[in-house]
């Protein structure tokens, strides 16, 4: 058994506008960087967390409990340390959590020799997840844990779903710096919607998977619509709707709050389209006195991956 590995975990953009807690792709070019060690005593030991001031704590931090819950159904008389190397702020909106949560839980599962598959996985995960938010969404954690675009088509039981991905999708991020929890945005969110937006939502959807599989980049972009959180959350995201219109006039496919915000995503086909959105969300982001980080990229296929030590 190998004693020790050092991984990538990638940020994730969750809901894609039309999959509330469904849908979510996993980012290549941003992430966050851990060292997972077998060591003799047993349990989860979180010992270093640099880039972010989080918990040690096994119990308060995500990746301790999503590792804890991987244990409690294993019997081994040994246990592992964990390293956090945070690059994704926390609050951000691309998956801070899930990128800790999935990351030990993969690394462990590595160093044990894979006993566990990407989808039982995504259930330890998830309880990463209900720490930092307050409930168990999987909508970060299963592109972290499958790779690509993931489609959760049911939590009881767990069902994920890896969708195809055309080659050419790019996605560019603006993340302003400015914290947004996720158990905050969803405290917002009113628990029932209309059937009308419903009818929006899953015909969207379905879209947006035909769209995948067929790399029919329009009707990708056609789907890109939210009446439901978009409504309720753009209001904590300063100028979200001036980059929306301003980077879907430079023609990106389509726009919409990543995860529970504040980042906001686009999706472009092609790395051209995908910095000229940057370029656009700089020049309106500008204008206010919040610092910004941009981030372009691919869509990453594989997830989280080992990196050489
Ligand atoms: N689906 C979750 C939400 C994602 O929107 O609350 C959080 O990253």
């Amino acid at each position: 058994m190998k004693n020790e590995i050092k991984i990538f975990a990638p940020a994730t953009i969750a809901n894609l506008a039309c999959g509330f807690d469904v849908l979510g792709l996993a980012l290549d070019s941003v992430g966050d960087e851990m060292v997972i060690r077998k060591c003799d005593a047993k349990g989860i030991f979180i010992t270093k967390i640099i880039g972010s001031d989080l918990p040690l704590e096994t119990e308060n931090n995500v990746a301790g409990v999503s590792a804890l819950a991987l244990l409690e159904k294993l019997n081994i008389d040994f246990g592992f340390e964990i390293e956090i190397y945070k690059n994704i702020k926390p609050g951000s909106g691309i998956g801070s959590s899930a990128a800790s949560s999935a990351g030990a839980v993969w690394g462990i599962n590595e160093l044990l020799g894979k006993p566990f598959s990407a989808l039982e996985l995504t259930q330890f995960a998830m309880e990463g997840e209900r720490l930092a938010s307050g409930n168990a969404h999987a909508d970060n954690v299963a592109p972290a844990l499958f790779g690509g675009v993931t489609l959760v088509r049911s939590y009881t039981p767990l069902d994920v779903i890896k969708l195809p991905c055309p080659n050419e999708l790019y996605a560019t991020v603006i993340h302003p710096q400015i914290e947004l929890k996720t158990a905050d945005s969803r405290k917002i969110l009113k628990t029932q919607i209309s059937i009308k937006d419903g009818i929006t939502h899953w015909g969207n959807v379905g879209a947006f998977v035909a769209g995948l599989y067929t790399n029919n980049y329009d009707l990708i972009g056609k789907s890109l619509v939210d009446v439901v959180a978009e409504p309720q959350r753009a209001d904590l995201i300063p100028l979200y709707y001036e980059i929306k219109e301003g980077v879907l006039k430079e023609g990106v496919l389509g726009v919409g709050i990543s995860g529970s915000g504040p980042s906001i995503f686009a999706l472009s086909k092609g790395k051209e389209m995908a910095e000229k959105a940057a370029e656009e969300m700089q020049k309106i982001y500008e204008k206010l006195d919040i610092d910004f980080d941009i981030h372009i990229s691919k869509v990453n296929e594989q997830g989280i991956r080992q990196i050489n030590n």
